[in-house]
Parts: structure tokens; sequence; C-alpha cells
């Protein structure tokens, strides 16, 4: 099956101008708060490495290319005036030592008044002449590009799209199941790697090859972990040898499309039942939470619920024993478990927003003893969430529990089998919807077969 990942994909074509007209309504509100006449948004600029005149990988402004989906265009400026059809000030330098953008083209191109400049000085004559009724949204390093705007990212405009940015829109799921259907690519090719019996290098050249993508293009740096490596949350090594003895492989890695990311993680065993038995009982689990998401559940309660299952998934692989509850309270589940659940994603892996109770920025804060889950909202229709519950092995965590009420809670000679597996993860992306959800990532791996 070939998939349209250009710019001229005729369905994503169709849904385009809805997605501008609830950015444009978005706006409007953020400036009406701020009492403001303009948004401008910049794209960025590249950063340059210290004393040296190397450029690092562009990270595009999330809030630009939410606008439109141009994640390599930088210094360029989207000027947002309500009632007024946008202003892409499109730059296009005359430059011989890069490749520059060239001539805009796609789906996209209608939606805006665009004005092709080849110096920054030119920016200047395309902005509103009332830089006092200005605001800019984006990263500022360097005065010169705020052409005179003194607002730069004011609290309450930020706070109203930064909220809003939770629920996506019908062409931001689109996208969003491209990327899903990209990363399942990836994955597919990953696994079969790793059956050969490749190096975690090998796995990543493999995955990156199947997504068609460079490692800046990457949503994030991919974790391809093999043994005990996948007890490390944020393992990037990329081992260049291949282990003596292949046992287990966890993979996060995802993919992009037009700036929107995917974030998946599986974990497989290489042939051990028991290990695979655990990955079976974690992969029910997760299932089990994703069939729990809908629009009004509060995702901390999502949170805690999965800790009080995975208690159970421990006592079941004789990893642990007690009750659920004590399980939790001693901080047992937290050792084996010390992430959250998930957050948000978008334009953004983490996307922003994910604590905010409202549009005004007040904080709600995850639960006590729980400072890493990311996603504190209740529920609300076209949200895009991770369900990504884990159990791994990390010595830090478990030797914190010897000496506590815990310790007698922990089956050590089971975490001693467990530990050169490293863990287990598993991670889909999911659509809140009124009264069930849609699993991205589980309807792209199916539509692979
Ligand atoms: N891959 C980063 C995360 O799962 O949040
Ligand atoms: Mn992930
Ligand atoms: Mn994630």
């Amino acid at each position: 099956m070939t998939i349209d990942y250009s710019d001229n994909n005729p369905a994503l074509g169709a849904l385009y101008p809805e997605h501008v007209q609830t950015l444009a309504a978005r706006h409007d509100h953020a400036l009406e708060q701020a009492g403001a006449s303009h948004a401008v948004i910049f794209s960025g600029n590249p950063k340059i490495a210290f004393l040296d005149d190397y450029q690092m990988p562009f990270k595009p402004n999330p809030h630009f290319v939410s606008w439109a989906p141009l994640t390599t265009l930088p210094f360029s400026y989207i000027v947002y005036t309500p009632g007024e059809k946008p202003v892409l000030i499109y730059y296009q330098p005359h430059d011989y030592w890069h490749v520059v953008p060239g001539a805009p083209d796609g789906y996209w191109t209608h939606q805006f008044d665009i004005r092709v400049v080849h110096t920054i000085d030119e920016v200047a004559a395309h902005l509103p002449a009332a830089r006092e009724k200005c605001i800019v949204i984006g990263e500022i390093d360097d005065e010169s590009l705020a052409f005179g705007i003194e607002r730069i990212n004011p609290t309450t405009a930020v706070n109203i799209l930064h909220y809003a940015r939770g629920s996506k829109t019908a062409y931001e799921l689109a996208v969003m199941r491209l990327s899903s259907q990209r990363g399942a690519s990836g994955h597919a090719a990953a696994e079969a790697a790793f059956r050969s019996g490749a190096s975690e290098y090998d796995i990543h050249r493999a995955y990156c090859k199947a997504v068609s993508h460079t490692d800046p293009e990457l949503p994030y740096s991919n974790i391809i972990a093999l043994n005990a490596h996948g007890a490390v949350l944020h393992y990037t090594d990329l081992d260049r040898t291949a282990p003596a003895e292949q046992r287990s492989f966890l993979i996060d890695a995802g993919a992009q499309v037009h700036g929107y990311a995917s974030d998946i993680t599986r974990t497989y065993s290489y042939g051990d039942e028991r290990f695979q038995a655990l990955i079976d009982r974690m992969d029910e689990m997760e299932q089990s939470i994703v069939n729990k998401v809908q629009v009004g559940v509060d995702y901390r309660d999502l949170h805690i619920e999965t800790h009080i299952m995975l208690a159970n998934v421990l006592v079941d692989a004789e990893l642990a024993h007690g009750d659920a509850e004590t399980l939790l309270e001693t901080g047992v589940t937290a050792a084996f478990f010390p992430h959250g659940l998930g957050h948000l994603l978008g334009v953004q892996v983490h996307d922003v927003g994910g604590f905010m109770q409202g549009e005004s920025g007040t904080v709600i804060d995850p639960p006590s003893g729980h400072p890493f889950l990311r996603l504190t909202r209740v529920l609300e229709e076209d949200m895009v969430l991770t369900i990504e519950p884990g159990l791994y092995v990390i010595d830090m965590l478990l030797e914190n529990l010897r000496g506590t009420p815990a310790e007698s809670h922990v089956n050590w000679v089971t975490v001693d089998w467990l530990r050169p597996f490293g863990g287990i993860r598993i991670e889909d992306n999911v659509r809140v919807m009124n009264g069930g959800r849609e699993n991205l990532t589980r309807v792209a791996f199916a539509d692979r077969v």
C-alpha cells in the first residue's frame, strides 16, 4: 500500500481550510483577550553551536507548524489579523551554501496571502505598521527578529492557544493517522531486523529507512534497546554490535508527517516463553486501559488505576505479593513503573497544555507520589494522547525499597530473572471520543496486514 505523505495529498487538502478556520477562531479569541489586533507567528531560526559555525538541526516553532505544514522554513512569519486572509512571509534567501526553500507549493498555499522575501530586511514591509497592536508568538533570541514588536508570547494569548491545542481538528487527526501508519511501517521493519539478529544500530537504520526519515526528522531520538537496555527509560546509545544472546527488544520510535508526531512503543521476546507471557499480560493491561479512554475521564484517575492493574500483573508474574492497594501505597508499583501513563501528542511529542485546568493557565498538579505524569486534564473530544504503561527492573529504584515496608512485598528472585530482559513498555496513540476512542496505533498496525 502506497501512502501519500506529500503536501499535495488531496484528502488533507480537503480538510485543511476548516483547520485554518479553527485556528483563526482560536486566535481571534486569544487576540481579544490579550487586547491586540495582530498575531505575528515566527517560524524560528537555526541555532549555531558554541564557538562554531555549525547549524544544529532546525526545530520550528510548533505554533507556526500548526498553521502550515512548513517544518523547514526558518526566518518566516505568519501574520494573522481577525477577518483577513493570513499573510505568510515566506523567506527564500539567496544562498549558494544550502538548498533554499522552493516556491510555495501544496494544499496549504490557497489559505495564505503569500509574500516571498529574499532578505530578512524585506520582512518589515509586510508586517502591520502599528507594531504596538501586534503580539509575536515564537522564540525571539535576537531582538531584531521582532521588528519592533514588544509583546512577545504574552501569557494570556499563549495560554488560550495552548489549552485549545489539546483537541485536534479533523485535518490534524488525518495527518496523525498518517504519522501512525508511517511509524507502524518502521516498527515492522525494526521487528524484522531484531528477529534476524541485528545490532541496535542496524535496527535503527532499518527503522529510519522504512519511515524515510533522517535522524533529525524523527520526532524524538529512537529508543532501540536490546536486552537489559530496555530498563533505561530514554536509552539512545545504539550499540554497534549485536549482543551474544538476543533476549528482548524494546522499541520506542515515532514518525512525523507535516510536523505531527506518532509515538509508539512495542516490546518483543526473542523466544523466551515466560517473558513473552509477561509481554502478553502487559499488552492485555494496556488495551484495557485504552478501552477506558473517553470524554470526561480524569487522566489522573486512569494513571492511578493503571498502578492498581499493574500491581495485579506483578502479583500474577510473582514479582510481588500483597494486595494492590498496599503495593501502590508502599511504592512497589512506582518502583517498577516510574513514569507517567502518557501525555498529549500532536505537533510536539509531549504536546503543551497537559497540566492546564482551563485557558487561564491554572495548573492541575499530578497526584502526589507521581511527579512524572504529564497529563492531568479531564479528557475532551478529539484530544490525542498516549497510553504507555511500563514494567522495568531499574535497580536504582528497586534498591530504594530495601529497608522499607515495601521490601518484603518484592520477590527478589523473580526480579533477578527479569533483569536481563530490561523491561516492557507498550505505547499506543489514542484519540478521545464521546463514549469511545480511536486507537490510531492499533489501526495502523492492523492495516499493514
Ligand atoms: N518517546 C517518548 C515518550 O514516550 O514519551
Ligand atoms: Mn514513546
Ligand atoms: Mn510517549
